[in-house]
């Protein structure tokens, strides 16, 4: 791997010190952050990097997600062409990394004390090899539902639903009311963002973690699984006609309005409700998926630096990586994007009710081992796993045709490279 020690550690330095003029760079990141809220959190980014002197290249490629991010990322660096920043999760870090196309920021990582200031289980993400490669800004929970309060109170809802029992009654009241009761966008991660939340309700971190994360083939074909894909089934029967493609934000935007009474979404669903002035507790509501109380469902957005040949872009990304993990960078940011800090020992006082009992609820679940990567969201499986897992649920979703059994039978099929 390219080892740069000594220009990190001078990178920090010039970071903490030197004057910003001097040490101008620019630097190009990759990320799919176009939504209102996404646009508003980057703004913050940009405008710290331009505080001191660097250029902010935005490489934005639109698609919730990040899917058609990943793919126009791999083209460019095929083509030698990498960027100095990507917004890349989970096990597809050690993907990129096993092709020796990131750079080593371990100089930067022990000089900032990055491993004190982490969970361990995201510094662990971070680093290929032991030596760290990116940079994480957050950590989003998946597994929320959000609620028009509007919607609810004219449809005679007096409670957030605990159970999917209490779930379709409160839909039924929210159908008979003439309003739409979920609000989804028919596109495979987002059904695999509400699939997970009801495997996690129906089975618990046991099922979610042998069914999903590990691929057990028992987990996998259990009654608890069938049930889970009934349920989930069910669900969209409580959807609009027009949901199929529907971009995750313009679905959002369907609670906002009060259109539709329920999203199942992480909580960057947050950043639109605040970005078109709600408040929480107020027009809108978050609460966990029925019967993931006790749960959370981890998404952490990262950035994996490239390795870069310029000496002053290499400092530009230097001072990037050193922001990201700073705490006025994770405040700042944290606020607009719905997630919470991923740093530890972060004053939480400007975060609203949402992020505090998502920052409580991260500690609590860590302790408790309740605490479950989203699959959803690249947490983990490696890519190409999770792909023909999304594709399958999708499959079910879209097609009513198929039964449970069958749904099943294409879920063990499309695992089989991973289970015991
Ligand atoms: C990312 C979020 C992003 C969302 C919608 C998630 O996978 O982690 O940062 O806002 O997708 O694009």
């Amino acid at each position: 791997m390219y080892f740069s020690a000594l220009a990190r550690t001078m990178a920090a330095a010039f970071a903490l010190c030197a004057s910003a003029a001097l040490h101008a760079g620019e630097v190009e990141v990759l990320h799919y952050w176009t939504s209102g809220g996404e646009a508003k959190s980057v703004a913050e980014l940009k405008d710290m990097m331009g505080k001191r002197g660097h250029t902010w290249k935005d490489f934005t490629v639109t698609g919730g997600g990040g899917q058609n991010a990943m793919a126009v990322l791999k083209q460019r660096v095929l083509a030698g062409n990498a960027p100095a920043a990507a917004n890349i999760k989970g096990p597809a870090i050690q993907e990129w990394a096993e092709l020796n196309v990131l750079t080593n920021l371990d100089a930067m990582a022990s000089f900032e004390k990055w491993d004190e200031a982490l969970p361990k289980v995201v510094a662990d993400q971070m680093k290929y090899k032991g030596r760290y490669v990116a940079v994480p800004v957050n950590v989003h929970r998946v597994n929320w539902l959000w609620a028009n309060s509007a919607v609810l109170k004219k449809a005679g809802v007096a409670a957030l639903p605990k159970t999917y029992d209490e779930f379709f009654a409160a839909a039924d009241k929210i159908k008979a009311a003439g309003f739409i009761p979920v609000a989804h966008g028919g596109q495979d991660w987002q059904d695999f963002t509400v699939f997970e939340s009801v495997v996690l309700g129906v089975g618990g971190t046991a099922l979610y973690d042998k069914a999903l994360v590990k691929l057990d083939r028992a987990a996998m074909t259990s009654d608890e699984m069938k049930k889970a894909l009934e349920i989930f089934r069910r669900i969209k029967s409580y959807t609009d006609a027009n949901s199929n493609g529907r971009d995750w934000n313009v679905t959002t935007e369907m609670v906002i309005n009060g259109k539709a009474g329920f999203q199942f979404m992480g909580d960057w669903a947050k950043g639109e409700f605040l970005a078109a002035g709600q408040t929480p507790g107020k027009e809108f509501t978050c609460s966990a998926a029925p019967g993931t109380a006790n749960a959370y469902t981890f998404n952490v957005d990262s950035f994996a630096m490239f390795q870069l040949k310029s000496w002053e872009a290499q400092k530009a990304q230097g001072y990037l990586a050193y922001l990201l993990m700073g705490k006025e960078f994770q405040e700042k940011f944290n606020l607009r994007k719905g997630s919470i800090p991923v740093r530890l020992g972060m004053n939480m006082e400007k975060f609203d009710d949402c992020a505090k009992t998502s920052s409580k609820d991260f500690v609590a679940t860590s302790a408790s081992g309740a605490l479950v990567p989203s699959v959803a969201h690249g947490m983990a499986l490696s890519s190409s796993q999770q792909a023909a897992m999304r594709a399958a649920v999708s499959e079910f979703w879209n097609n009513d045709k198929l039964s449970v059994s069958e749904a099943v039978a294409k879920l063990v099929a499309v695992s089989a490279p991973k289970q015991k």
